[in-house]
């Protein structure tokens, strides 16, 4: 403690201090224990507004160029963030959707009414195949999210019989019917989605006993093995992760938990995810950085009755969550996205990355045309948001090693908290460190030292990501307006990086 003090003396640091402020960055590689699990790079694909029909699928015969149904310009993008796991189809759409009602030939699938979003018709003409062929694809990992609110034991035993079983079962043969003769792999199976709310408004001690029957009837077919993942708390509800982990631990896998940057709930009171003040920008950060004090008391509780950290914490859904464009159907989620949300999924990632040693598997929310969507379409044009070229400059943490380090930066006082302007996650791999600084603050450039003795580090290279205006934001007219960028401005001697990190900016760079 007193050691910062003093330094932070020498260097000037503190609050108030003003022009180009400096901050020292302290790597500990010798620390290093444990891994940061691809999975915290997740993504989240729901029925909901233009996430499936119109943002990823199209079906065969749509004029809008496409692969068997699924948009080429989407694809090719989604490929190059190296997607770990896609979550899918809900959200609470989950607790409502019949897997059987969405195989077999498209034109003869019943079609249903979406009543979480929009009250739009589902035709269920994206379902399982689609799904899982999607995953083939990406090269990513299904996680399926399975109705426990409005569905029965059998069904989501059969669909899970369905999807993985190899042999002579009747499930398994049904599939082959509808012309896929080989099993997929399914490993993550969710029970419900935010059962306290959507998903039944269970409470707790009630959904604990619910999971445990479903943990028992969904099994494990032939060489397939699934990770079950219970239902878990949003934010706050501390009691509900309680009650989980006293009653069925011994059951799961993985419990889950969701976070979203909402200032207040109600139609139009979210604030406009464009037009947003100083004062909204910091508020909106210091709520995505609270994330911190939310994880280490589920965390705290999780340690309580699983010490050896058998039970994985899944962030299945979390990220921003605005007043919906003008004009657009407000049952769609639908929002720009600007810095602002890029800064929020790097200080939230660089926050995962912290904790990885129980976060399991994170999803953002959601992954096209929803919520801090990473691609925005319109009819047969696409854009890559901010948020998009945070989770490509951040693929290199997927299953690295994380790094402690310690960071002296000045702080702002955000929601009666002392934050650091400065953020920074370390991670090595392949004889390769990684670094992502980011810097929230509006005014200052900062001069960043990274202290890298006895590291033997040669070569330095680096990518930026910044913008002039914090509400900086592609468009389907200037869709290249935020776009990351090399990064030079720095030096290296004798150990020691310093690194002109500019305003309102994310910065990754690579040591060797
Ligand atoms: O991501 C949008 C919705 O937010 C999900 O459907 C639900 O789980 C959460 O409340």
């Amino acid at each position: 403690m007193k050691k910062i003090f003093l330094l932070s003396l020498i260097l000037g640091i503190g609050s108030g201090v003003s022009g180009q402020e400096r901050v020292s960055v302290k790597l500990h590689p010798e620390q290093a224990q444990y891994t940061i699990s691809k999975h915290i790079y997740g993504q989240f694909a729901e029925h909901l507004g233009a996430c499936i029909y119109g943002g990823i699928w199209v079906g065969e015969n749509s004029p809008i160029p496409n692969t068997s149904g699924y948009r080429n310009d989407v694809l090719e993008a989604l490929k190059k963030l190296q997607i770990p796991v896609l979550r899918w189809p809900g959200g609470c759409f989950a607790d409502e959707y019949h897997w059987i009602d969405g195989i077999g030939s498209r034109d003869k699938r019943p079609k249903m009414v979406n009543n979480n979003w929009g009250g739009v018709v589902e035709d269920n003409s994206f379902g399982t195949h689609e799904f899982l062929n999607l995953c083939e694809m990406l090269g990513c990992e299904p996680y399926i999210s399975g109705n426990a609110g409005s569905g029965t034991v059998e069904e989501l035993a059969k669909w899970v019989e369905y999807m993985t079983s190899e042999g002579d079962s009747p499930m398994a043969n049904l599939r082959r019917q509808n012309g896929r003769e080989q099993a997929w792999k399914v490993k993550y199976l969710g029970v419900g989605n935010e059962s306290w709310g959507c998903g039944g408004d269970m409470l707790p001690d009630y959904y604990a006993d619910v999971f445990r029957r479903y943990a028992v009837y969904c099994r494990n077919f032939d060489t397939n093995r699934l990770f079950k993942i219970a239902s878990g708390a949003s934010d706050y509800d501390y009691n509900w992760t309680e009650v989980l982990m006293k009653k069925a631990k011994d059951k799961m896998n993985g419990l889950s938990l969701h976070y979203y940057t909402i200032k207040e709930w109600g139609e139009g009171k979210k604030g406009a995810a464009t037009q947003f003040t100083e004062e909204e920008y910091y508020w909106t950060l210091g709520k995505a950085l609270e994330i911190e004090e939310v994880l280490q008391k589920h965390i705290a509780i999780m340690d309580k009755y699983d010490p050896d950290k058998k039970v994985g914490l899944m962030v299945d859904e979390w990220g921003t969550w605005f007043n919906v464009e003008e004009g657009t159907n407000p049952g769609f989620l639908y929002q720009q996205n600007t810095m602002r949300d890029a800064m929020v999924a790097a200080l939230t990632l660089n926050t995962f990355n912290k904790y990885a040693d129980r976060i399991h598997m994170a999803n953002i929310a959601q992954i096209v045309n929803v919520l801090q969507s990473m691609i925005l379409t319109k009819e047969d044009k696409m854009l890559l948001t901010p948020t998009y070229h945070v989770f490509e400059m951040y693929r290199v943490h997927q299953d690295a090693k994380h790094i402690p380090l310690e960071t002296v930066s000045d702080t702002k006082v955000i929601r009666e908290r002392n934050i650091q302007t400065v953020n920074v996650s370390a991670s090595q791999k392949d004889n390769v460190i990684n670094i992502s600084l980011t810097n929230i603050d509006l005014k200052s450039d900062k001069k960043v030292r990274i202290d890298l003795s006895g590291m033997n580090i040669r070569q330095v290279t680096g990518r930026i990501l910044k913008a002039g205006q914090m509400n900086a934001h592609n468009t389907f007219e200037h869709p290249d307006a935020v776009k990351p960028d090399k990064f030079t401005d720095f030096i290296l001697t004798d150990g020691l990086l310093d690194i002109e990190l500019p305003t309102k900016s994310i910065v990754v760079m690579e040591l060797r």
